[in-house]
């Protein structure tokens, strides 16, 4: 039942014939993995109507006829990060892992509803919820399971943490996804902008996707702790979380133009849609003399860009060398983010993990 959804490098099982073997996922996230899969499957137990069948379709345990699965619902990072947090703190598993489901859940919708934002047809190598079952009931469903995301964190005083601390905790999911629907609004504004600065850039990405990792690693040393929160930890290890945020969305970025099959997601969509991601943005922004004004009227196009603009558009990112800059953008941050790790006490192997983390972050293919 509980099938491995992906492999870690504590497992050897590369294709001896793939030429370019990615890099696998750090051993950490299988110490976490049953306990998330096992919390996350609990939440839709019993749970009749329809609607949670295509929740289960898009957690990976489901296919579109109802069947089982064991397609892979995504690398559970976030709540693999809470759980990270706790153990960073010497704290407990079971009170962290409330809000680790949260938080996956929290994810999920978002996605559900960044699919049909992004008219993204595939993700995970399979169909996307609108693509499969409509428009309407994508949004619906994505609304659903952020309620199914708030029910699970209700569950914190269940599992021994004190009142005060939970109510906190739920006001600080609450702030954190608020922010990312800020975000995910500004990305989809910025689609019809003809320039984004680097600044509004970071501050959209901050936003939709940096506020979710920071608040899991937040969040998991919040509540953990059997003594009551450790202020100062939770506070610096949010700082790690802001940075891994960045880190992680920059290298979705180039996911976004160059990633390989590995992604799931069909390539290059980014740039067909026009998307102010970091390769656009500094692409636009080096680009000069008539090169840079082609550019320009390309992204002013009405609707999606055909392919040969896309072409164009590649072939100038090739020449500005604007791979190495978004990638030498997220290592400038890691070195910072290296730094904060070494300087806290956290507990065990745990800052060896965030660190390994931080550095899987900057090469992942998928
Ligand atoms: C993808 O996040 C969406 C973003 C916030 C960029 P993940 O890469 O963590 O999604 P999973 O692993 O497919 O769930
Ligand atoms: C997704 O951002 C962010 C959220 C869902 C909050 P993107 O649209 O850049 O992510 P992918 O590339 O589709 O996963
Ligand atoms: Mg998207
Ligand atoms: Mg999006």
């Amino acid at each position: 039942m509980n099938s491995p959804p992906f492999e870690t490098n504590s497992s050897s099982g590369q294709s001896p014939t793939s030429e370019k073997i990615p890099p696998s996922l750090p051993a950490f996230f299988s110490r976490y993995q049953s306990r998330i899969d096992q919390a996350l499957r609990a939440e839709l137990v019993g749970l009749e109507p329809d609607i949670y069948d295509i929740h289960r379709y898009y957690m990976g345990w489901q296919e579109i006829d109802g069947s089982d699965s064991n397609s892979s619902g995504g690398k559970r990072m976030r709540p693999t990060l809470a759980l990270l947090a706790a153990d960073a703190v010497g704290g407990d598993l079971n009170r962290a892992t409330p809000i680790a489901v949260a938080l996956e859940y929290v994810h999920n919708f978002s996605l559900i509803h960044d699919d049909l934002e992004d008219m993204d047809r595939v993700r995970h190598h399979r169909p996307t919820v609108w693509a499969v079952w409509g428009e309407p009931a994508a949004i619906v469903s994505g609304n659903a399971m952020l309620k199914i995301a708030d029910a699970a964190a209700w569950k914190l005083r269940a599992a021994g943490v004190d009142d005060a601390v939970a109510l906190e905790a739920e006001a600080v999911l609450t702030s954190h996804y608020l922010k990312m629907m800020e975000g995910q609004y500004l990305d989809i504004s910025f689609e019809s902008e003809e320039s984004v600065s680097v600044e509004q850039y970071l501050d959209m990405i901050e936003r939709k996707t940096g506020a979710l990792i920071e608040a899991s690693i937040y969040l998991g040393s919040l509540v953990a702790s059997y003594s009551g929160p450790d202020r100062d930890k939770a506070m610096a290890l949010k700082a790690v979380g802001y940075d891994l945020g960045r880190i992680f969305q920059i290298r979705d970025d180039v996911l976004g133009v160059w990633g390989g099959v590995e992604t799931g997601k069909p390539v290059g969509a980014d740039i067909k849609r026009k998307k102010k991601a970091l390769p656009a943005v500094h692409a636009l922004s080096a680009s000069t003399g008539a090169t840079g004004e082609r550019l320009k009227q390309i992204f002013r196009t009405e609707g999606e860009l055909e392919q040969k603009d896309v072409h164009i558009v590649l072939e100038e990112m090739e020449n500005l060398g604007t791979q190495d800059y978004c990638q030498s953008m997220a290592e400038d941050r890691w070195l910072d983010c290296q730094r904060m790790i070494e300087s806290l006490e956290l507990s065990g192997t745990t800052a060896d993990e965030f660190t390994e983390l931080g550095e899987f972050l900057l090469i992942r293919e998928s």
